[in-house]
């Protein structure tokens, strides 16, 4: 299912990222509390375990969490998802998931795997702040499922109506979120209006 976020906050933060003359520093910290903002609604069904406390007034019978949370960017740019939401959640164990976007095919090439052994029995968000043509997307959870993943939720930024129909059509059995759903695709894969390339941007290096 698709859930486009629409938050006031991070529509507003998600403006700073639109902005061409947002340089780096801006670009990466307001990334940061986009994705803390977005953690706190796409794990708002987390389950939880019974406990049973007591505080300084007496016993108190109340719940915490009872799940492992597996964080995996698709890197580069889902790098800069991981600190804000480890930033609610410092136990979340962390995979790699390597997939670039081949510039002429716009075909996603895998170059790297890593995930932790808790992938099968946690939570695993997919981290990527673009769904352009949905290709890589599709294919990092694609891997995922392979290497066992059974609840995986993927969480994007700044979506195409391309990419969504892409990886509803490929996963639908995987919830997708978005902050925003922009307009198009345009004739060099880019999502317009889009904020251009997230990896760039957030790393300073065009
Ligand atoms: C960007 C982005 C996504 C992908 C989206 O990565 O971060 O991973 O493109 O495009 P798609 O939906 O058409 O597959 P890029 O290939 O630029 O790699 P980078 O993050 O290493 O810069
Ligand atoms: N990758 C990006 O970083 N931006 C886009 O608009 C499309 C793909």
């Amino acid at each position: 299912m698709l859930t486009v976020l629409n938050h006031p906050l991070i529509t507003h933060k998600l403006a700073y990222l639109r902005d061409e003359n947002t340089g780096h520093k801006d670009f990466r910290e307001n990334l940061e509390e986009i994705a803390s903002l977005m953690a706190y609604e796409v794990l708002r069904d987390l389950p939880m375990k019974d406990v049973h406390i007591t505080t300084p007034m007496g016993p108190c019978d109340t719940k915490m969490l009872d799940t492992e949370v597996i964080l995996v960017p698709i890197l580069r740019a889902g790098l800069g998802l991981v600190d804000g939401i480890m930033d609610l959640i410092p136990t979340a164990k962390v995979g790699f998931m390597g997939i670039y976007r081949d510039e002429k095919t716009l075909e996603p090439v895998e170059y790297f795997a890593k995930f932790p052994k808790e992938l099968s029995e946690g939570i695993v968000l997919a981290l990527d702040p673009m769904l352009a043509t949905g290709g890589s997307a599709v294919a990092a959870v694609t891997k995922l499922k392979e290497r066992g993943a059974k609840n995986i939720r993927m969480v994007c930024l700044v979506g195409a109506p391309e990419g969504v129909k892409a990886f509803t059509e490929a996963h639908p059995d995987v919830d997708l979120y978005l902050a925003a759903l922009d307009d198009h695709l345009n004739e060099i894969g880019y999502i317009v209006p889009g904020l251009g390339d997230a990896g760039d941007r957030i790393y300073g290096t065009k």
